[in-house]
């Protein structure tokens, strides 16, 4: 035999030398949920080892993270259902505490990088993205409301717009209104090719924001489709996205090489609630082993074309990565 490629994987050292994909904490951004209150831990139980957070405990979870390597923060809030309306209106109100907390983690760090979430469903008392009338979604009017959510949040401190809705022509109208008002600098991450999926389930248990009625496949794209992602990305990368995320993650991965292979600017994906929530239970029930499983899902994302990976392991893995 001429050729063995077995001699490049005979010790660790020639493996290391050889690997290909790399995987680090600063590829990772760590999603925390935050609710209103003080003193606030709650497990989430359809997502173990994730936690609903209050602002005074949730500083000191991501100064430990910090501690870690792990830089980059995505915050979700729950909101109390009496404070929801059709117009989402408490996401832009001067008195929300997710604001106020986005102004108190980059007072505190002011060098972690934070991304904030702009769509309706937190705050919509119909649990939809986009303003809701007679049962359809109103895309132009819901522009409006994620146009104010965006301001608020980049004068609270926001690094990183996120727009999670899937409305047409959000990215544009997002970046016009913060240029607008001299928020040059926010960048957008826009989720570009965000799929109609069943992986979202723990998430919407976390926040209380399942669809109160319907679903969201007028918005969210369908799960057979790959060259749709194509245009949704090359409306965003018109519109001025700085980076694109595919969501969910391993369901998508040729989605992601797809984006990667045709687009110039760096490509994200989210690592959904439903895919951690797989390896956790399995591993809970001792059929898979927790670290493995985590690195192995973690770099195949990162082998497809991610730079950035939006994960719930972003924690665990960084603990990991330091034995
Ligand atoms: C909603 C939003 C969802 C997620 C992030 N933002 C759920 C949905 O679209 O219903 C899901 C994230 C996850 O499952 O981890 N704007």
């Amino acid at each position: 035999m001429q050729i063995r490629p077995r001699r490049n994987r005979k010790s660790p050292v020639i493996r290391d030398m050889v690997q290909e994909t790399k995987l680090g904490t600063e590829n990772l951004i760590y999603p925390l949920f935050l609710e209103d209150g003080v003193g606030i831990k709650r497990e989430i139980s359809s997502l173990p080892n994730n936690f609903r957070w209050s602002i005074d405990l949730l500083l000191k979870e991501i100064e430990e993270c910090i501690d870690l390597g792990i830089n980059t923060f995505d915050i979700f809030p729950a909101v109390n259902e009496n404070l929801k309306d059709k117009l989402a209106s408490y996401s832009y109100a001067s008195d929300n505490f997710y604001l106020d907390a986005i102004h108190q983690i980059k007072g505190n760090f002011p060098d972690c990088v934070l991304m904030t979430d702009v769509a309706m469903d937190p705050y919509s008392s119909d649990g939809h993205d986009g303003f809701v009338e007679n049962g359809k979604i109103i895309n132009d009017k819901t522009l409006t409301i994620l146009g104010k959510m965006s301001i608020a949040q980049a004068q609270a401190g926001a690094d990183i717009i996120g727009p999670s809705d899937m409305m047409d022509g959000r990215v544009g109208f997002i970046r016009q209104e913060l240029d607008r008002n001299d928020f040059q600098e926010v960048s957008i991450m826009s989720y570009t090719a965000k799929y109609a999926s069943a992986f979202y389930s723990p998430f919407r248990d976390a926040l209380d924001s399942a669809p109160k009625s319907g679903d969201k496949k007028t918005y969210q794209m369908n799960p057979a489709n790959k060259r749709e992602a194509l245009l949704e990305a090359q409306l965003d990368f018109e519109e001025g996205a700085d980076m694109m995320m595919v969501k969910p993650a391993l369901c998508y991965l040729d989605v992601i090489h797809l984006l990667k292979e045709n687009f110039d600017i760096p490509i994200t994906a989210y690592n959904v609630s439903g895919e951690c929530a797989m390896v956790y239970a399995a591993s809970q029930n001792g059929w898979l082993n927790y670290e493995a499983a985590m690195t192995e899902m973690l770099l195949s994302i990162k082998r497809a074309g991610a730079d950035g990976i939006l994960t719930y392991f972003a924690k665990d893995f960084a603990k990991f990565c330091k034995k």
